[in-house]
């Protein structure tokens, strides 16, 4: 199917890997030109040899630390600069914070900044240049909000679907979608953390995912890829679960 992303341009954080360098390898083989965002440059570095290896444009790469202030203009502005215009914003930077119920403010803040505030002052920092051309994509991806434990970045996420769909209204007649997808277990880095031997991801999967295994990165990154396509411009203001059937409300 031909996804007519030829020639668009993205921003993607948490592109170093996990979610944010698969999907930023499937927008590339699409031909998007990118701007890729985190702080590991060496990552960075391999992921922009990869796509160019796909026959994807050679990437700009800004190392930045999203906790920095002014970090998200900092980002739009270096893309702006390479690229011209931003077509789509790929929110993946983010993390699990889990907690004690006790534990101090700073631990909040900490996880509402990076899985809240700087992916909506990113998004603020592009909408308005989307809405001068008539045409954006923003994919934010957000996770579970059927929490197991006190975890700061449940509590972000869950701002983040209900900010994405205010925002999905106030933009839908530009031309720009707004749109969140959840990963259930998804195989990264933070997941491998979580669950560092096979015993203990049996064990997860076993009591949790009928689908019977971890996702894998690719999986999702081909329904982020649809979103930020011109065929998706009807779907907006959405929170889709990629979690091999985990999440057990159907609302
Ligand atoms: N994988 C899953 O199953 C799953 C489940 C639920 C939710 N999610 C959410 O999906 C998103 C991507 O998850 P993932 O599994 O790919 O995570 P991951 O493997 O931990 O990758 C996170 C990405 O965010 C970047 N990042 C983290 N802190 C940053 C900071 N302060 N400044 C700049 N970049 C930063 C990291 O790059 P550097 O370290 O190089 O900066 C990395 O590229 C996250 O928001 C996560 O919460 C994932």
């Amino acid at each position: 199917m031909d996804l007519h992303l030829q020639g668009k341009t993205a921003i993607i954080t948490g592109a170093s890997q996990g979610l944010g360098r698969a999907i930023a390898k499937r927008l590339a083989q699409e031909g998007v030109e990118l701007t890729l965002a985190a702080r590991r440059l060496p990552l960075l570095e391999s992921l922009s040899t990869e796509i160019e290896a796909l026959g994807g444009k050679k990437p700009t790469l800004v190392t930045v630390d999203l906790y920095q202030k002014d970090s998200p203009q900092y980002v739009a502005d270096i893309a702006k600069k390479q690229m011209g215009r931003i077509d789509i914003l790929i929110n993946a930077a983010g993390g699990s914070r889990m907690i004690e119920f006790d534990a101090p403010v700073e631990v909040w803040d900490e996880g509402i900044l990076l899985n809240f505030s700087r992916l909506r002052e990113l998004t603020h920092a592009v909408v308005p240049g989307m809405k001068e051309k008539g045409y954006g994509r923003i994919v934010n991806l957000t996770g579970s909000s059927e929490p197991r434990s006190i975890n700061v970045a449940n509590a972000a996420k869950a701002a983040v679907h209900v900010w994405s769909k205010a925002l999905s209204h106030e933009f839908a007649s530009f031309g720009i979608t707004i749109n969140c997808l959840q990963p259930g277990r998804i195989m990264t880095e933070q997941i491998a953390k979580m669950y560092p031997t096979p015993e203990a991801r049996q064990h997860f999967i076993a009591g949790n995912i009928p689908a019977a295994r971890f996702g894998e990165p690719d999986e999702l990154a081909t329904l982020a890829t649809f979103l930020c396509s011109p065929l998706a411009a009807y779907i907006t203001g959405t929170v889709i679960p990629v979690d091999g059937g985990m999440s057990r409300f159907a609302f």
